[in-house]
């Protein structure tokens, strides 16, 4: 046996799952993902997506994505830095910018390579970076990318990431990089008290907007306009696959830096471009949040039915103020059973398991699309409850 196997065979953790019938991992969807997919010939109701706008089954985007399959083909053959541009990129970085309130912007091939590919891009050696415990995987992984001194601070305490910043150099580089929406417990970054904290000890921050944009904000700028503190943050990310119904993702900022970060991060110039469907899909998008306010207001109208709803019925939801909906269970065994029962009742919930969380805070992650309907919303409700009643997770 190779070295490779020996390692690797005692490693059973998903089998034991699986054998007790709760593995909930790569459940393969066969329809559009609406407010309800059929998996097969099973018919759920869809709170696991990322989808907050609703968009991804939009007849305008699809038309708009298959003109430019026809038009350019299936792909680009190459990144951007060489032959793999093509004028709708340029367009959609133009516009993004332009969304965003920013000088300029880069489009990536994916949300998680802006995170990995402009962190480490743009503080390095000398430079300290500043992230929340709580930050995303892909911040993570750009924070392990940069030869910057790394530093954290307790999830959305400002008193902790004070004290990180007040043995810090002056004159040094810091850049402070945080989620504006928290992925998986759905609370805010607390963007004013950081930009003061900005100020006064003179840092940059970066924010990542992926589950912001399309929420927050003017026409679903983000957390940073919602807070009308876009001039304030450095850097804006954010991603096409949530939201923009699409994948990709992109840096917006000043002139400057997006000059520096265009001919140096290594995932935008060393990955191919954004495929043409993928990238018109994502315009389209663009062009429809922008012009359907109702859509975003739909969207707050449900989350906030579901959230008075699950107060309402006991369930412990934590501190969220967005469409991502936190149903703490804290116990992974439990939370596993209940993803599995709750799909046999017809509703398709995420599991939240370190390293996603802390051990003892394991939930499942309940999120509305603006294409969600309060009756549908009232099932997922009372199913989830009946659910959680019987696990002795609430009475
Ligand atoms: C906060 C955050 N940042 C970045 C990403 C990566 O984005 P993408 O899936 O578009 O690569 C995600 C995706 O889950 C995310 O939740």
């Amino acid at each position: 046996m190779g070295q490779l196997q020996e390692r690797y065979k005692n490693y059973r953790e998903p089998q034991k799952y699986m054998e007790a019938g709760v593995y909930p991992y790569f459940r393969a969807i066969t329809s559009k993902q609406g407010p309800e997919v059929t998996m097969g010939d099973h018919s759920v109701l869809m709170f696991g997506s990322n989808a907050y706008t609703g968009l991804t089954g939009d007849d305008r985007i699809i038309e708009a994505g298959k003109k430019a399959l026809e038009k350019y083909g299936s792909g680009c053959a190459g990144s951007r830095f060489l032959n793999g541009t093509l004028d709708i990129h340029v367009q959609l970085e133009k516009e993004l910018a332009e969304f965003e309130h920013k000088d300029d912007a880069l489009c990536f091939s994916t949300g998680f390579t802006v995170n990995s590919g402009v962190i480490p891009a743009v503080v390095g050696r000398g430079d300290y970076l500043i992230c929340d415990d709580r930050d995303h995987a892909s911040i993570v992984d750009g924070r392990r990318l940069s030869f910057a001194t790394q530093l954290h601070y307790k999830h959305n305490d400002m008193a902790d990431l004070e004290r990180v910043l007040q043995k810090l150099p002056h004159e040094a580089v810091k850049l402070i990089v945080v989620d504006g929406v928290f992925s998986m417990e759905g609370d805010l970054a607390k963007l004013p008290e950081i930009v003061e904290l900005k100020h006064k000890y003179n840092c940059s921050i970066m924010v990542d907007e992926a589950h912001g944009l399309g929420v927050f904000g003017k026409q679903g700028r983000g957390v940073c306009d919602h807070f009308g503190l876009s001039d304030e943050v450095d850097l804006i990310m954010g991603t096409f696959s949530k939201s923009l119904a699409s994948i990709g993702g992109f840096i917006a900022s000043d002139k400057d830096t997006i000059n520096y970060l265009r001919h140096t991060s290594r995932t935008y110039i060393f990955s191919a471009s954004d495929t043409p469907a993928a990238t018109a899909s994502a315009l389209e998008a663009l062009h429809i949040i922008q012009n359907e306010p109702e859509r975003i207001q739909h969207l707050w109208d449900v989350t906030n039915y579901a959230l008075k709803r699950f107060k309402e019925e006991g369930f412990e939801i934590g501190d969220t103020e967005s469409p991502i909906i936190p149903l703490y269970v804290h116990d992974v065994e439990k939370t596993f059973k209940i993803t599995a029962l709750a799909y046999e009742a017809g509703v398709f919930i995420n599991p939240v398991i370190p390293p996603a969380c802390a051990p003892q805070d394991t939930l499942v992650r309940f999120a509305l699309m603006a294409s969600h309907n309060q009756e549908q919303v009232e099932r997922g409700v009372q199913i989830l409850k009946k659910i959680f009643v019987e696990q002795g997770v609430i009475k």
